[in-house]
């Protein structure tokens, strides 16, 4: 059946799948992102993104997404960003944020893709010190 192999596609994903619903509260999170940001999915569900991002994106995230809703001009949608997440040690580390809109059963989510950097950016410091 299509929904028990969509569970299972997001379940053993290797990047993090987290979804919100049009006010920026956490819907579902799979194990990747758990993992990433060291939380076990009842912490943070139900919890604004918000509580995964430092200062200064996690006091204007409620914005970013109500002005998306309000003028349909995307900054990350469509083209994903590089950001930056707080895990619940209170360390950062980089990531390539994809988000996408879905429309479902009436309603609007969205769907957020996380593809950690922490090693590609150690890499690029670590060339850096040689040059
Ligand atoms: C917009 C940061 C996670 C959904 C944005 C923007 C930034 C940002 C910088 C665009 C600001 C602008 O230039 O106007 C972050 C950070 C995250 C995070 C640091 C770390 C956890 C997420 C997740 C989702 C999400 C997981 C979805 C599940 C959105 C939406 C928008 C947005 C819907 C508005 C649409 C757009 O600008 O394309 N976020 N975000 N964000 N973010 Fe996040």
């Amino acid at each position: 059946e299509s929904a028990a192999l969509l569970k299972a596609i997001i379940e053993n994903a290797i990047d993090g799948i987290i979804t919100i619903d049009e006010r920026g509260k956490i819907e579902s999170i799979n194990p990747a992102a758990c993992k990433l940001f060291q939380y076990a999915p009842e912490d943070v569900i139900g919890k604004n993104v918000n509580c995964l991002m430092p200062p200064p994106d996690k006091e204007r995230h409620d914005e970013y997404i109500s002005r998306y809703q309000r003028t349909g001009e995307p900054h990350i949608i469509g083209t994903g960003r590089e950001v930056t997440g707080l895990k619940k040690d209170g360390s950062v580390f980089p990531f390539r944020l994809g988000v996408s809109e879905v429309q479902y059963s009436g309603r609007k989510i969205y769907n957020g893709f996380i593809h950690d950097l922490s090693r590609e950016k150690a890499a690029e410091e670590k060339l850096r010190d040689y040059t």
